[in-house]
């Protein structure tokens, strides 16, 4: 039986691949233009990076992959990127430098999920972490960031949700509440939420099997129980998204799926790709603990993670990828046997930034046609036994029709001639 990737795990082959480096090349352009430094922590961490006691998200308690090669170390293939990032910021003490720290990368995530179109158990983050400073502007400032990169993509049915879980004192005050709203209905709540309820009843709101439930429509949202100053803070956040003509959601019911988070959160939807929660393309949020909890300083931070599978399938669904591929400059047909002739012209082509395709083996000139035909090269290089002779080229332009012959010496001149603007197709 010949093998098979793994459950949710795929091969990007061909163009697909030239769409993630379509991505990234202008992820990397946005992360120059904020001032953000790459960083590129390993795919296997101690479990305990990930992992606290009291933890009751999903991905924590559920969906990682989580294994030991001596029955000591508990290790963990990375389920996002947040925390590897932390531990490295304090491992490395880049606390000692000038605050902000502020840090992007393009990382391979695993969890252990049910694969379905959108979901898949190793899968892409394209994530940046701000570390230790906290103001109003740079929260809006990283979620503008995201919002223009998928716009500057040409991703245009999105909305921006938005909300505030707010600093720890309005927070315990939240939980208290949301306690004593869901206790009467505790005996209709699924069996995870019944735990939930008195260890994070947020988890509660983010629930998909109790979404529904006629209950869910009048819990009390957390605005009636910020203090001033997380109320400012988020208050301050949203006037400056509004500056910025962004616009936002603000959904009350949006706790994000991960336990780490305070104050601002937000999630970008594509509604072109239904509404379900594999429409959201990315997701971020402040967090004030994570830092001292991993052993750092105290000090917050704000990041956000997209998916770029689902990204990449929001493009595809806009039409937004053109010819990524683009043609060769040249194919050089060879009706000598493979002559060293033949080469030395391609290398020196390549030196000189010509891409060149050339024939391996005997085949015959219709074979070779047939190939050029294929890749639609600018020009088709031909040399037998008179080129390599005489040290000249047949070369025919594909768009022209016309063929002249040129000297070895001349061809790099000759080229960048008729070439000279086809670099960058
Ligand atoms: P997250 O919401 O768990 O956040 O993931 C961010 C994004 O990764 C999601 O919005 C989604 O696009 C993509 N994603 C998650 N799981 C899957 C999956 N199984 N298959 C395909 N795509 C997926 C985080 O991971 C946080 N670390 C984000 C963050 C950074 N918060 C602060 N800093």
């Amino acid at each position: 039986m010949a093998y098979q990737t793994v459950r949710g795990t795929y091969d990007i082959l061909n163009d697909d691949y030239l769409k993630f480096r379509y991505v990234n090349d202008l992820f990397e352009h946005f992360m120059k233009l904020y001032g953000y430094d790459f960083i590129k922590t390993p795919v296997i961490e101690d479990t305990r990076v990930f992992k606290k006691d009291n933890d009751t998200s999903d991905m924590v308690t559920k969906e990682m992959f989580t294994f030991s090669i001596n029955g000591k170390d508990s290790l963990t293939l990375r389920p996002e990127g947040t925390a590897g990032v932390i531990r490295s910021y304090i491992q490395h003490k880049l606390y000692g430098a000038e605050a902000p720290v502020k840090l992007a990368y393009i990382e391979e995530m695993f969890r252990y999920e049910r694969p379905q179109k959108g979901r898949q158990r190793q899968f892409t983050q394209l994530g940046v972490e701000v570390l230790g400073d906290k103001a109003p502007l740079l929260d809006a400032e990283v979620i503008a960031m995201g919002y223009y990169f998928l716009k500057t993509l040409g991703i245009k049915d999105m909305e921006v949700h938005v909300n505030t879980l707010g600093d720890s004192t309005s927070r315990q005050r939240y939980l208290e509440a949301l306690k004593a709203y869901f206790r009467p209905y505790s005996d209709l709540l699924c069996t995870d939420c019944k735990q939930r309820l008195e260890k994070n009843p947020l988890r509660i709101l983010d629930c998909k099997i109790d979404r529904d439930q006629p209950f869910m429509s009048a819990v009390p949202a957390i605005y009636d129980y910020l203090d001033e100053e997380a109320d400012n803070y988020f208050k301050k956040v949203l006037s400056y998204l509004d500056a910025l003509e962004i616009p936002y959601v603000i959904d009350s019911r949006m706790v994000r799926g991960l336990d780490y988070y305070t104050d601002t959160v937000f999630e970008v939807v594509s509604t072109a790709l239904g509404a379900n929660s594999q429409s959201t393309i990315f997701g971020g949020g402040r967090y004030d603990d994570l830092v001292s909890e991993l052993g750092g300083p105290a000090v917050s931070g704000i990041g956000f993670a997209i998916g770029e599978e689902r990204l990449i399938g929001a493009m595809e669904e806009a039409g937004l990828f053109g010819d990524l591929k683009g043609h060769p400059d040249v194919y050089i047909i060879d009706l000598t046997e493979g002559d060293p002739y033949v080469l030395k012209v391609a290398e020196l082509l390549r030196n000189n930034s010509f891409s060149t395709l050339i024939n391996y083996y005997k085949r015959s000139l219709r074979a070779q046609f047939k190939s050029v035909d294929r890749h639609e090269p600018y020009l088709t290089f031909i040399i037998g036994e008179d080129e390599v002779q005489n040290k000249v080229v047949n070369i025919k332009d594909n768009k022209t029709k016309e063929q002249t012959t040129v000297a070895f010496d001349d061809l790099i001149d000759h080229l960048d001639n008729i070439l000279g603007g086809n670099e960058d197709e």
